[in-house]
């Protein structure tokens, strides 16, 4: 496994590997890696030939308020985790390298940003955008993974990639959850015993609209209402957003439509979590 921080000899190490009719895979990823990340280089080792995984604590898309500085950086334990999971090359750029002091351009996915994790957190998907397209620009791979539990993230990322013509498939992978069902997040760390009890109660949250959907006749709204409910009766927990939203538009639904996403984002203590779950209407 290589481990290289040059942009360019990554993106040369990457088109050798083309050249030699390889096929490329790309996790970006901003390290602090756990069980779900590790899924994603295995399904891209699967899948391609040369599996390239991105390590890079972006700036640009933590808000002026939030964890940049604090953001676990753990690179000698990533590594190992990403040689045992088959990776074959590590771009771990310092930020001088993504972003020169000169940079004016941003890349910016419009209506999609704008809802949900984009209203509480401006700017973010600006961030992330803008370094995936960077990313993706200099590791050309043919496909590139990416984690249902940033769902918004992933259908945003889906769009960009149209609308830039980038010749990449988007790979979406399962969420990996804990024995009681949270999903793995880099930000689970940060809970202490009592937090990380009360953050169970989000799959039981999403489990319940599951439930609704497929066993009940209510409409998505009342069963977002059902999930407010219950997320506001868990001590601890302080309730962003609970909807049951169009899984390609993430516009809010109110019939029981094919293709659903219910999607929340909670507060415990100071950590923000989020999670989700695709419906089936019965
Ligand atoms: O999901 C993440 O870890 C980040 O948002 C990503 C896609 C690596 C961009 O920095």
């Amino acid at each position: 496994m290589i481990v290289e921080s040059s942009l360019t000899e990554t993106r040369s190490i990457v088109r050798a590997a083309r050249q030699h009719g390889r096929s490329v895979g790309c996790i970006p990823t901003m390290g602090a890696l756990h069980q779900g990340h590790v899924s994603l280089i295995e399904i891209a080792r699967q899948q391609c030939d040369f599996v390239v995984v991105t390590i890079f604590v972006n700036p640009t898309q933590f808000g002026p308020n939030e964890d940049f500085t604090q953001y676990p950086r753990t690179l000698a334990a990533d590594l190992e985790m990403c040689h045992a999971a088959g990776a074959d090359l590590i771009f771990t750029p310092p930020v001088t390298t993504m972003y020169a002091g000169s940079a004016q351009t941003i890349v910016r996915v419009t209506k999609l940003a704008q809802v949900l994790e984009g209203a509480h957190r401006p700017g973010h998907f600006d961030g992330v955008s803008t370094v995936v397209a960077k990313l993706l620009n200099v590791t050309e791979p043919g496909r590139a993974y990416f984690g249902q539990k940033d769902f918004q993230q992933q259908l945003i990322v889906r769009q960009m990639c149209v609308d830039l013509d980038l010749p990449v498939e988007i790979i979406t992978c399962p969420i990996i959850r804990e024995a009681d069902g949270l999903a793995m997040s880099s930000r689970n760390r940060y809970l202490s015993v009592v937090e990380r009890k009360q953050a169970s109660q989000l799959f039981q949250t999403l489990k319940l609209a599951e439930n609704l959907a497929e066993n009940s006749a209510l409409p998505p709204p009342e069963i977002a209402r059902q999930m407010l409910d219950y997320l506001k009766s868990v001590d601890g927990i302080d309730v962003q957003y609970a909807v049951i939203a169009d899984a390609l538009t993430l516009e809010l639904l109110t019939d029981r439509s094919n293709s659903a996403v219910a999607l929340l984002a909670v507060k415990v203590g100071s950590t923000r979590l989020i999670d989700n779950q695709i419906l089936r209407f019965r």
